[in-house]
């Protein structure tokens, strides 16, 4: 049985920051955000959202566009890393919302949980219903995958520059217009890691960035490596001499903590894949210096992070394989898409590799592509730390929802902050009835319960 994505939303909150005025205010090179992390605005939420409300809005959007009732939603999932309760599942805030809406008890039969991996646990709640539809269980009703989270870091620090917020809702049932998810492919590795974490009652992370740009591609190299056996033993793919997995990938979705994360995760696939190709030898040929191998080749991540001059080497090397005509090929062809919205929002943790699917479908479907009956590779990876690889097949219907993308029209009206204004937001000084937006239609958060006996309650309403 087909099941897959039969359509996505996003919801983005209205205020951003601009990343020149940031890298001014914090005295760093605007060129290092906007070409070294590839990141040009970042979203932020106003006083008077949380991720749930985050998450209500793109449900109530995904719902009301393809005229649904709760009746046809047998599944509500939300994945966030964000989470504000450690008992109460988000999914039980956004449905209390929307009952708001479609009248209390509509969801009553709804069932669903809050998943929580850093951010792949939106990926593990996708596979997860798509087995719920494949099994038969879901008897003609659709599931609702939610991924919402604010990606928020310490003011000062190296993370606060790849900032964002958003949420991404994808529809999915047994007769997909969007993608049909590839069966038996899927694809994990797991880790017990501290490369970003965030401890108990802390709003933001403990982050080793560096750490964890280089644990995301070995994790992610890993799930590839098991993708690839199963791709090849169930039959879906076959290689014919000198062929790599990824040539049978149309595109490579990647998860974008930054979008030139993206850039990094996909360099660093490709060299592993291309490494035992007699194309590789023709492309080392052309760069014209070998490709640098750390001291000790099986140490450990610290081992190799210690070692300067492997990382110096590995970095110039890096850059020069990026410039090359081969990958650059792959990289316009493959993934440049997916990296566009992730440029003008931000990280969206669980939602980036999401939001780079939804800017993957436009950007490409814009340029006069037919996108019909391509194949979709996804990396996700989630610190803490684990990854997963999975793939999919566009479906016939797909234009009936591209053809409706706008991602400039869906972001338009939004409000630059200034950099004090941001700071005001960041530090929480602000009540949610003192919000810089007075938008309508939308669920916003009213007031956070501080009463002993009910403390942390929270009460939204929805803004006709
Ligand atoms: N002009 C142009 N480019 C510049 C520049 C300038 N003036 N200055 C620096 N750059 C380039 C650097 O060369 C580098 O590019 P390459 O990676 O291609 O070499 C890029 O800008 C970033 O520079 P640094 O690596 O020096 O940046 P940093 O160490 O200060 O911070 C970071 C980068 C580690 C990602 C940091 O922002 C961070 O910790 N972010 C949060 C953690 C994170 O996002 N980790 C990603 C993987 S883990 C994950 O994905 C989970 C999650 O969602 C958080």
């Amino acid at each position: 049985m087909a099941a897959g994505i039969d359509d996505i939303t996003i919801y983005i909150p209205r205020l951003y920051i601009d990343a020149a005025d940031f890298a001014k205010a914090r005295g760093l090179d605007p060129e290092k955000l906007q070409k070294g992390l590839g990141v040009s605005q970042m979203a932020i939420v106003d006083t008077n959202q949380d991720p749930a409300c985050l998450a209500a809005n793109a449900c109530l959007q995904i719902m009301q566009k393809n005229k649904l009732s709760p009746e046809d939603i047998g599944r509500l999932y939300v994945s966030t890393e964000s989470s504000f309760d450690e008992s109460k599942a988000m999914n039980s805030y956004v449905i209390g919302m929307l009952e708001q809406v479609y009248g209390q008890g509509a969801f009553e039969h709804c069932g669903g949980v809050e998943t929580k991996f850093a951010c792949v646990s939106g990926s593990y709640a996708l596979y997860d219903n798509t087995n719920w539809i494949r099994a038969g269980e879901a008897e003609g009703k659709h599931a609702l995958v939610v991924v919402s989270d604010i990606a928020k870091y310490d003011m000062g620090s190296s993370g606060e520059m790849t900032q964002g917020a958003g949420a991404v809702v994808m529809l999915l049932n047994d007769e997909p217009r969007l993608l049909a998810f590839d069966p038996k492919v899927t694809a994990t590795s797991i880790k017990d890691e501290y490369d970003f974490y965030r401890p108990f009652g802390k709003e933001t992370p403990i982050v080793h960035g560096q750490y964890s740009n280089l644990l995301y591609m070995i994790q992610v190299r890993k799930a590839l490596e098991i993708y690839k056996k199963k791709a090849l033993a169930s039959g879906l793919m076959k290689l014919e001499p000198g062929e790599t997995i990824l040539d049978h990938m149309d595109y490579l979705n990647m998860h974008l903590p930054y979008s030139n994360m993206g850039k990094k995760a996909l360099a660093y696939l490709v060299r592993h894949e291309w490494r035992q190709l007699p194309r590789w030898k023709k492309i080392i040929q052309e760069m014209g210096i070998p490709e640098p191998v750390p001291k000790d080749p099986r140490g450990t991540i610290e081992s190799v992070l210690g070692d300067e001059e492997f990382m110096a080497k590995d970095h110039e090397f890096t850059k020069l394989f990026t410039k090359t005509r081969e990958f650059q090929e792959v990289y316009e062809a493959k993934l440049a898409s997916s990296l566009i919205a992730s440029k003008m929002i931000g990280n969206l943790y669980t939602a980036s590799l999401y939001l780079g699917f939804r800017s993957c479908l436009e950007f490409e479907y814009q340029k006069g592509i037919d996108l019909n009956g391509k194949r979709i590779g996804f990396g996700s990876y989630g610190s803490g730390s684990s990854a997963m690889v999975f793939s999919g097949t566009i479906q016939p219907q797909y234009e009936e929802i591209v053809k409706n993308m706008n991602l400039e029209a869906e972001l338009a009206p939004r409000r630059k902050l200034t950099l004090q204004e941001y700071e005001i937001l960041h530090e929480n000084k602000l009540s949610p009835e003192e919000s810089m937006l007075h938008t309508k239609r939308e669920f916003v958060l009213v007031d956070v319960n501080t009463t002993v006996e009910s403390r942390g309650e929270r009460r939204y309403i929805f803004n006709e």
